[in-house]
Order: structure tokens, then C-alpha cells, then sequence
């Protein structure tokens, strides 16, 4: 079979059985069931190892006859051995060799007897992981739940490449230098799988995330190592995406009609506990405002909320598990409107004002939001919810209402000032981040100075920065006018000594005062222990890791470039 071929033939199966092949088969495969089997085996032939050969065919047709040795399946096998078993009930009585499926279809079926026994160890053997992600907040949330998904198969992490049998590159496709890094570090994962096969081991690459979801089957013709592409809405069906790689390379980047979240495997206790006392939690994907400039509503699709329950349930399990702040994600998180608990549709608000109830829940944040959606109601729970931190990440992009208008932003630079004055009369200790992007085509001198003007009038505590970066499929990148990669250079200098002169201003105003601090690992230092400020500022204090997992109050006595350091104020921590 082809490249080409195994591809289609994959995409007709995930078209037709949501939630893929391999689960349906499970589903339409009822004990005993001659029929049903047929009809599962009907649903794998159209994934090449399972498919019945005529010859097996035949001989099936004889075994069924005389000798009662029926029910026997294939079961495809783990990366580790990468062989398809033939069992009779659990006992394997055959095996073949996946080196066929493109050769030719006709694997010769060996007697287990002949199998390599150090083959059968390492099948037995847990397999290692390796994520890597690129990009925002949601790709380390979305990396979490693959090794989650993954984990059932016997997929332990590591941080190893080199130990990996299974490597994800969950990449990022927002401006062009993410999605070259992801080729750069392909190159380097080619050699790593070559050196691995020396050693007779075996290692799967794939490619998820944005980049996955742009350049699709494309991937697989620029760089040959790679065995499996699957997009932001479809790696809820990596395990059986992995084990049809095995057969041809594999590309699934269709937007399913299943919602990934029902078929996510929710991590282990144990594993929420690893992860430490603050987690992400997407409640959102995808974005409908067409930013000019931005590739986001082509490569996560249209927006969607997760109903409360579901998110209710996933932050109650975080808690239990210890987890004391949690950061509710989704590309235009403020924009949320899901079916709520009582089947009305709840805003953002009204979801942050459930998830204050959760016991154990200290500190509520959630990023990234559009200032056209910053309802009376979300700025209103800034006024009056203790657990909602004081510090909003609310990109403006630019300060000049022609680039904003260009941009398809929907604002005005006066609109976006306005919103903040109203934000920061709710809740007067708010902290302000931003994204900005210079140089968008047409840009002049003066829009850009609007944007200077508009971050000294504001006054932010951290920010992104950016050049723009001509996406292939957006507007911005068809423009004539494009602004000269020197002149965005040069601007880029300017805006950032300007935010980085606010943001130290902003931490030093710190010194002295006493700040709840929220711990969360070991410190630098031995006997030291480091947290979080409500301000998202790395705090570091001589004290016991005891004190992980709590919020305390911290009086804070020096600051570095990017840390806080103070030392422990004697007053009860908030409870839990
Ligand atoms: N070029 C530069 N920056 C971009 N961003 C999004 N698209 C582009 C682009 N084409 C920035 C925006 C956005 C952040 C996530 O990335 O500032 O808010
Ligand atoms: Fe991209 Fe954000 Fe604009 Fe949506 S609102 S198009 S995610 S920049």
C-alpha cells in the first residue's frame, strides 16, 4: 500500500467510526458473536493489520470447518516488539513481522515458538515517552493529557529523547520561527531514531498541535522520520493512531465530531500530585474573531466551551488531589458561554464563581483574553471574589487605532484604555499584562509610537512581544505594505526596554510590602522553598518544603531580575 493509500484509508476509518477503529471494534465485538465478528474484522481491514488475507481467509474458513480452535484474532502489538500476534483466546500461536504492509501484503505467519525471546521481553517492558511542547499555555495542557491518554497503553514519561520508544512534538504554528523550530528539531529526532534502530530499537515520532493541523500530510514529505501527524482535536485517539503507524504512517488532522474531552483518560491522582499544586484546565478552544494576522481560528477551528459539569468535575478532582490554583485556558477564554450545571449557559463569571466554591481551590486565574469580552460581570468577580487573582494577561497588540483596525482587533486603542480604568476601579491592586506585535504592514512611525504612548499611559507588570510574522492563509500576510524586518527589529528594542523598565518598576514596588505566597517546589538553594506571588512573580523564601501546597504570607525583602526574595511573616495561612 502506498503513503497516499494508508493515509486515505486511515481518514475514511476515522471518518466513519468516531472515536476511532479500534473502539468501535471494541464496541460492535460482543462475546461469542460470529457476526459481530466479522463485522469488526470488516472495520480493521480497512486498517492493513488486522485485514484478512485471502490466504487467511481460506484458512480460516478451514479452521472454522474442523478445527475448533475459534475464537483466534489478530491483536496488533506493541511498539516494542512491532509485530501483529495471533491469539487463541490469550495465547499467542503466531506472529508475523510488520515489515509487509507497503512490500507486498503477505507477512509470512510464524509459529510463536520461533519468536525472539528478547523481542517478547521488551514487549512486556513499560514504554517511555517523550513530549515536547512548543508555544502557549494550552500545548502544556494539551501535552498533560496526551501522556494521560497514553498512559493506559504503558507509557511512562521521560525527559529522556534518547530513551523514548514514543516521541510527541506538540508544536505551535503562531509565528513562522515556532514552526521552524519543529523542523530543526525533526532533523535532530532522524538522527536520534537511526541511532535507536542501531540498537534495535524502535521509536515512533509524531507531530501534533498547530503545526500538525496547518501542514498536515505535508509533514510527512518533509521529513521521512516522521510517523504520525495528529491534529489539537484528535489526540484523544493517539493510542490507536500509535499502533497504526506502525503499519504505514498516519495522518489525522479532520475536525471530529466527537468531543476529544469525553474520550480523555482523567490522570491518575498520583499523577495530578506529580504535577504539582497548580494546574491548567481548558475550558475553551478555538477562536471565531479573525484576527488578520493570526492563524489560530484556521488551526484550532471555531469557538467551543466545555459544558461546567465537566470542567466542575476536572477542577474537584484537581483539588482533591492538591492541586490550590488552577488556570482555566482556552484561546478566548473570556468569551466562555457553556451549558451550565442547571442547563442555562453560564459566562466566564459565572463558572469562576463555581469553581471558588471547590474546596481547596486557593487562587483562580485564566488567560487568554479579548477585551471585547470583558463583560460587567467577569470585571465584577475581580471586584468580589477573593479567589480570582488581581492580574489579567489582556493583549492589546497595538496602540493605534488604524493597526488595530487593520488587525481586525474590533477595539479602539481609547476603548482599550477605558476597559482598564473600569477593570482597575473593580479591583485597584490588578496587575496588567499584555501581548504586543510590531511592525504589522503599514505601520508607521507614529501608529507605533501610539503603541509606546499606550504602554506608558497603562503601565503593565510583564508582557509578550513580538515582530510580526507573515502566517501563510491570514490577510495580514497578503498585505502590500509589510513593514522591513530591520524597522521591526529596531522597534521591537524600543517596546521592549520600555516594558521591561515598567516591569522591574513593577516588582520593586513589591519590596517591603507583605504578599500572600503560594508554594510550590524546593527552592534554588538547599532550605529554601519557592511559590508564587498573586502577581504570577517567582518568590523564593529560607523556609521548609512543608510549606508546599499552602498559601502564606510572605514579607518581601529584596527582588532580583526576575525573582522576589522575603522571608515568612508570622500570620496564619488562608485556610483550605
Ligand atoms: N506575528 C506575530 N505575533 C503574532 N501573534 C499571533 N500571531 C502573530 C503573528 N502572525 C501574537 C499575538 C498573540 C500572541 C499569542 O501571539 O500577540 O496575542
Ligand atoms: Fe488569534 Fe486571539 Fe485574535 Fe483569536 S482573538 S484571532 S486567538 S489573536
Amino acid at each position: 500500500m502506498s503513503r497516499r493509500a494508508a493515509k486515505s484509508s486511515t481518514r475514511k476509518v476515522a471518518a466513519s467510526w468516531p472515536g476511532s477503529a479500534t473502539r468501535s471494534l471494541r464496541r460492535i465485538s460482543g462475546p461469542c458473536s460470529s457476526t459481530r465478528r466479522s463485522i469488526a474484522a470488516c472495520a480493521l481491514a480497512k486498517l492493513w493489520h488486522t485485514a484478512p488475507r485471502p490466504t487467511e481467509r481460506r484458512s480460516r474458513r478451514r479452521r472454522r470447518r474442523g478445527s475448533g480452535v475459534w475464537p483466534q484474532r489478530w491483536s496488533p502489538e506493541t511498539p516494542a516488539t512491532n509485530c501483529v500476534a495471533l491469539l487463541i483466546g490469550k495465547r499467542e500461536i503466531g506472529y508475523k513481522e510488520p515489515t509487509s504492509p507497503f512490500r507486498g501484503h503477505f507477512a509470512i505467519l510464524k509459529p510463536a515458538s520461533e519468536r525472539n525471546e528478547s523481542a517478547a521481553i521488551e514487549a512486556r517492558a513499560p514504554k517511555k515517552l517523550f513530549i515536547k511542547s512548543f508555544g502557549c499555555q494550552m500545548n502544556v495542557y494539551d501535552a498533560t493529557r496526551m501522556a494521560d491518554v497514553l498512559a493506559p497503553e504503558g507509557y511512562e514519561e521521560t525527559a529522556q529523547p534518547e530513551q523514548a520508544d514514543l516521541i510527541v512534538l506538540n508544536t505551535c504554528h503562531i509565528r513562522e520561527r515556532a514552526s521552524e523550530k519543529v523542523f530543526s528539531e525533526l532533523g535532530k529526532l532522524r538522527e536520534l531514531k537511526e541511532d535507536r534502530k542501531a540498537r534495535g530499537q524502535t521509536t515512533r515520532i509524531a507531530v501534533a498541535g498547530c503545526v500538525a493541523q496547518a501542514e498536515g500530510a505535508e509533514i510527512l514529505r518533509k521529513q521521512r522520520a516522521v510517523d504520525l501527524v495528529v491534529g489539537p482535536q484528535n489526540y484523544h485517539r493517539l493510542p490507536d493512531l500509535v499502533r497504526e503507524s506502525f503499519m504505514a504512517p498516519v495522518v489525522d488532522t479532520e475536525f471530529p465530531v466527537e468531543d476529544k474531552f469525553d474520550y480523555l483518560t482523567p490522570p491518575s491522582e498520583e499523577k495530578i500530585r506529580e504535577r504539582g499544586v497548580s494546574a491548567f484546565l481548558t475550558v475553551q478552544e478555538g477562536c471565531d474573531k479573525f484576527c488578520t494576522f493570526c492563524v489560530v481560528p484556521y488551526t484550532r477551528g471555531a469557538e467551543v466551551s466545555r459544558p461546567a459539569a465537566k470542567i466542575v468535575a476536572e477542577a474537584e478532582a484537581l483539588a482533591r488531589a492538591g492541586v490550590r490554583e488552577i488556570t482555566l485556558l482556552g484561546q478566548n477564554v473570556d468569551a466562555y458561554h457553556g451549558m451550565g450545571e442547571d442547563g442555562a449557559t453560564w459566562s466566564l463569571a459565572r463558572l469562576l464563581r463555581r469553581l471558588a466554591r471547590i474546596e481547596g481551590v486557593l487562587r483562580l486565574r485564566f488567560t487568554t483574553s479579548h477585551p471585547n469580552d470583558m463583560t460587567d460581570d467577569l470585571i465584577e468577580a475581580f471586584a468580589d471574589l477573593p479567589a480570582l487573582m488581581p492580574f489579567l494577561h489582556l493583549p492589546v497588540q497595538s496602540g493605534s487605532d488604524a493597526i488595530l483596525r487593520a488587525m481586525n482587533r474590533g477595539h479602539g486603542a481609547r476603548d482599550y484604555t477605558s476597559l482598564i480604568e473600569k477593570i482597575r476601579r473593580a479591583r485597584p491592586d490588578l496587575a496588567l499584562s499584555s501581548d504586543f506585535i510590531v511592525g504589522f504592514p503599514g505601520e508607521t512611525e507614529a501608529d507605533f509610537q501610539a503603541t509606546l504612548d499606550l504602554i506608558a499611559e497603562v503601565r503593565f507588570a510583564s508582557n509578550f512581544s513580538f515582530k510580526y510574522s507573515p502566517r501563510p492563509g491570514t490577510p495580514g500576510a497578503e498585505l502590500a505594505d509589510q513593514v522591513d524586518e530591520a524597522v521591526k527589529t529596531e522597534r521591537l528594542h524600543r517596546l521592549q526596554a520600555l516594558v521591561e523598565s515598567q516591569r522591574q518598576h513593577f516588582n520593586a514596588s513589591l519590596v517591603g510590602r507583605i504578599t500572600p505566597v503560594l508554594f510550590e517546589k524546593p527552592g534554588r538553594h538547599e532550605g529554601q522553598v519557592a511559590g508564587k506571588s498573586p502577581y504570577l512573580q517567582p518568590v523564593q523564601i529560607d523556609g521548609s518544603v512543608d510549606l508546599i501546597g499552602r498559601e502564606v504570607l510572605v514579607e518581601i525583602m529584596r527582588c532580583g531580575s526576575n525573582s522576589l526574595f522575603g522571608r515568612l511573616v508570622e500570620t496564619p495561612e488562608r485556610a483550605i
